[in-house]
């Protein structure tokens, strides 16, 4: 397996972000304030999981982490990732954009982490929270996202299978949680190793909508939603659906077309609401096409249905995509 490019990724040109999301905001830099939580004072280095209190969100102490500022690992729509240390260990460390409100972020987080370390295969662990001036989420360091990866490693059809059953599966224990994820799509979703792929970056979103007590319309994420969300960006269990449709045929096309392409922008948004209503849909991979594929290329179909309640539950995809990945290996 290629290593992943630790350098900026295509997120950090503006232009690549500007077309996908709605609006970008200024970025607000990382500030060095000395947090005013009491210290952790948890011993040892020995282990990340050792490291990660059950049951509560693990504040982290401004002093406790180093952030390579010089190089990000990337930008999106909320946040620009650094790498860094805790506790001798490599991590990322997701920076916010813009000022959130702290006490949102403390309430929505506090749910999430303690979720999150209960611990799932396909689920991105998260280690803590930085509570400075500027709110810090520090979560494991990983290989980058599939995204990333699936466009320069030549991974066949098992593997792409297998990923979408983990997504599934990973998206499966979320809702089981009363997670939304709200900005699933193949750059949220984290290589482990080959084999293995995580979801991550669940509820964010949620936090950086609601911030103010107001859903945002910025950095809405327009490609991965359905019709429902775009006068209302609201996000649900089937607009989490919706946008693993979206996921699965960025898989299928190993990421290497953007979702619609250049049709949308930023500006005419709008009109994909309009041609979606209208029926029209991603065309089919051409890995889609064959006997193994097209029942998938058909399964995304019902995860973009314009009546939301008739498109399937995360429970029925993972399974759909574990028998399929048990069909080709019998092949073999
Ligand atoms: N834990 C991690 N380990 C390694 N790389 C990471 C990690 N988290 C994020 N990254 C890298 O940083 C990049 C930027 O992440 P970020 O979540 O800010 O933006 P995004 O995923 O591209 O978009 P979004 O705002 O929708 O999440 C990712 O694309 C990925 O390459
Ligand atoms: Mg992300």
């Amino acid at each position: 397996m290629k290593p992943l490019n630790p350098t900026p990724s295509q997120k950090t040109n503006s232009t690549f972000l500007n077309d996908d999301y709605v609006e970008k905001p200024s970025v607000v830099t990382p500030s060095n304030t000395e947090a005013k939580n009491p210290p952790n004072n948890i011993p040892g280095t020995i282990s990340l999981e050792s490291i990660i209190r059950p049951g509560r969100i693990n504040t982290i102490r401004t002093d406790e982490i180093e952030m390579m500022t010089d190089q990000p690992l990337g930008e999106g729509s909320f946040g620009r990732v650094y790498q860094g240390k805790y506790k001798n260990k490599d991590v990322a460390i997701k920076c916010f954009l813009s000022p959130i409100n702290r006490a949102t972020v403390e309430k929505a987080l506090n749910e999430i982490v303690i979720m999150a370390q209960q611990g799932h295969a396909h689920v991105q662990n998260l280690i803590g929270i930085v509570m400075d001036a500027n709110i810090r989420i520090v979560t494991e360091l990983r290989q980058g996202s599939l995204s990333g990866f699936l466009p320069t490693n030549h991974v066949g059809m098992p593997y792409l299978l297998k990923y979408c059953q983990q997504i599934a599966s990973g998206m499966q224990y979320l809702h089981g949680c009363g997670i939304i994820h709200g900005d699933l799509a193949a750059r949220n979703v984290l290589v482990k190793d080959q084999d293995n792929v995580l979801v991550s970056d669940f509820g964010l979103a949620q936090i950086c909508y609601r911030s103010n007590g107001v859903p945002m319309p910025e950095h809405f994420p327009f490609r991965y939603c359905p019709p429902e969300c775009f006068d209302h960006p609201l996000f649900t269990r089937e607009s989490d659906v919706w946008a693993f449709g979206v996921t699965c045929w960025e898989i299928f096309t190993h990421c290497r077309m953007k979702p619609y392409g250049r049709k949308y922008s930023g500006e005419n948004f709008c009109n994909l609401k309009i041609d979606l209503e209208k029926g029209h849909r991603l065309k089919s991979p051409p890995l889609c096409e064959g006997y193994i594929g097209s029942p998938v290329y058909t399964k995304m179909l019902e995860c973009w249905h314009l009546r939301s309640e008739i498109r399937p539950a995360f429970y029925e995809l993972e399974r759909f995509f574990r028998c399929k990945l048990v069909e080709i290996e019998n092949e073999d």
